[in-house]
């Protein structure tokens, strides 16, 4: 994301696998995830905002942009959820957005069903 020159902040995604055992059990039956060893899914990376931008919502904006995207793109190319690597300062900041901890190390995940309602609230809020 830039303003002019300036770049305000950016993300990455990539297509991206999580290993079935990873998950909590409930998770598994509620998606009726396949029985798969590996489960498709996505992963956001290097989500940052220029210090100089921060606390201006942009986080937010990038957040859901790639959320959309990545919603967008399961339909063609299957993945069943939004992964990130949170740093410890960030968890609370993906928190409310519906991102879930995975019992162990700092892997958070969203599911496309979470995400596909987050852009619907979005979209009738705005
Ligand atoms: C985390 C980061 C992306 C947030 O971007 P930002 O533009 O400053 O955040 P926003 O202005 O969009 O904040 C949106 C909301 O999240 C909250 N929030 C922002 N950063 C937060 C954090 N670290 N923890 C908890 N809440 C946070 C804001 O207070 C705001 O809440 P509100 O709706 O009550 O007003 C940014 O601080 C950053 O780049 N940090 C350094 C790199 C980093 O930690 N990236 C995460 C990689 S794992």
């Amino acid at each position: 994301m830039a303003d002019g020159p300036a770049v305000l902040g950016y993300y990455t995604l990539s297509a991206h696998s999580i290993e079935r055992n990873a998950l909590p059990e409930d998770v598994v039956k509620k998606l009726k995830l396949p029985k798969y060893a590996l489960i498709p899914a996505t992963l956001m990376g290097r989500l940052a905002v220029d210090l100089k931008y921060q606390g201006q919502r942009i986080g937010e904006i990038l957040l859901m942009d790639g959320l959309e995207r990545s919603y967008v793109h399961s339909s063609q190319v299957a993945s069943f959820a939004v992964l990130v690597d949170a740093k410890e300062n960030a968890v609370e900041f993906y928190r409310r957005y519906g991102f879930l901890k995975l019992p162990t190390g700092r892997r958070m995940f969203i599911p496309m069903e979470t995400i596909k309602k987050l852009i619907g609230s979005t979209r009738r809020a705005g």
